[in-house]
């Protein structure tokens, strides 16, 4: 790292103080690395909701494996197979399914594919991970 800025900023001491103790018991070599990470999560979260944005990302979901459910979603990701990328399934119970899929697109396209597999009847829960190169 040769091009390393330094910058002061005012912060609560209290807030360091917790802040320092949360950064150390994370594994965290110094303040400098946490912040470092922290702002580099916030500059990609911030990016990945900017429309027109190329994304990677996984969606889990969990889902009642009934056939008609397991058909349809079938269906749909075969149907977005640009943005899908990659899926694995997990049977957990003899009901229950989890899967992930892996994604890559304009996070525009990404978020309504997630959206539209949360919203199918069956599937029970889900949560989509964002992510830029
Ligand atoms: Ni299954």
């Amino acid at each position: 790292m040769s091009n390393l800025y330094r910058f002061g900023i005012a912060v609560d001491r209290e807030l360091v103080d917790e802040f320092d103790i949360v950064a150390e018991e994370s594994g965290y070599a110094n303040r400098s690395e946490a912040i470092r990470d922290i702002m580099r999560n916030f500059v990609i979260e911030k990016k990945t909701q900017q429309k027109g944005m190329d994304v990677v990302g996984s969606f889990t979901m969990i889902y009642n494996h009934r056939k008609r459910i397991s058909d349809k979603l079938t269906e749909y990701q075969h149907k977005h197979n640009e943005e899908i990328i990659s899926t694995l399934h997990i049977h957990l119970t003899e009901e229950c399914c989890l899967e992930i899929l892996a994604l890559r697109g304009k996070s525009e396209n990404i978020k309504k594919i997630a959206d539209s597999l949360l919203a199918q009847k069956g599937v029970m829960n889900g949560k989509l991970v964002l992510t830029a190169i």
